[in-house]
């Protein structure tokens, strides 16, 4: 599958490694340029592109970028992209790092309705609680007992469909976790953020999380 990675760093240099290993056609852009991204691009054989470039094709989009990077990116971002393209957003809201966003602390939209607001286009949240290590070592075949579950939210069916059928080839299993205007159980702080348990724990962990966004993500 061609795949288009906006963001080379600790998410999206380790989905470069796992996605190429297994044969997929990566295009991987960061903020400073593709000549900044040879070593990864000789590492993995990912094409390193501008990021006006990375959705080309692409029937799968990676936004891995910090969120106060996400209005920086260019406007026809997913211009060029497949008409079906899933676009997989992995952000999460730290306002120490990314400063305040008044839609998301006032107006209660949550992290990834926000993301697809300055995206023009609809996300699915996955991989926002994953350790980044943890794409590189931790993934297993389907039935093994130490599996790990991803929570997987998304207003588009077939796209959702999508975007879990690739993360359980890269080893993992998914739980449908909702729409995004439900992605609150998967945010910063919640249960299942950073569980690294398997299906049964994950669909618990869900269910347990409060809408009330913790103190330590509020500016
Ligand atoms: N680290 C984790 O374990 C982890 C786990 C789950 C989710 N997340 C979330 O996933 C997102 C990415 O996290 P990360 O740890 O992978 O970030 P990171 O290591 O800081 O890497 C960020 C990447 O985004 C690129 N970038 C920044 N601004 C950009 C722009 N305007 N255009 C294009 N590329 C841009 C950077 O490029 P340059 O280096 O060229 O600036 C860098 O390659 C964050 O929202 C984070 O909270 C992280």
């Amino acid at each position: 599958m061609k795949i288009g990675i906006i963001g080379a760093g600790n998410i999206g240099g380790n989905l470069t490694r796992r996605l190429t290993a297994l044969g997929h056609d990566v295009s991987v852009a960061n903020s400073r340029g593709p000549e900044t991204l040879t070593a990864l691009a000789e590492e993995t054989g990912a094409t390193p592109v501008r990021v006006e470039e990375a959705a080309r094709g692409a029937e799968i989009v990676v936004v891995t970028v910090p969120l106060k990077a996400v209005p920086d990116l260019p406007s026809g971002l997913l211009d060029g992209a497949a008409d079906d393209v899933a676009v997989i957003d992995t952000g999460n809201y730290y306002p120490q790092r990314d400063g305040r966003i008044d839609a998301v602390e006032d107006d209660g939209l949550t992290e990834s309705r926000w993301t697809e607001g300055h995206l023009g286009h609809p996300v699915i949240k996955a991989f926002n609680g994953t350790y980044a290590q943890d794409i590189l070592d931790r993934h297993r075949p389907a039935g093994d007992p130490g599996r790990l579950a991803l929570p997987v939210a998304g207003d588009d069916g077939a796209a959702k469909a999508k975007v879990r059928a690739l993360i359980e080839e890269l080893g993992f299993d998914t739980v449908d976790s909702g729409g995004i205007d439900d992605s609150w159980r998967q945010q910063p702080d919640t249960p299942v953020y950073g569980l690294q348990e398997g299906v049964e724990a994950v669909t618990k962990a869900l269910a347990e999380a409060s809408p009330e966004r913790p103190a330590a993500f509020r500016a």
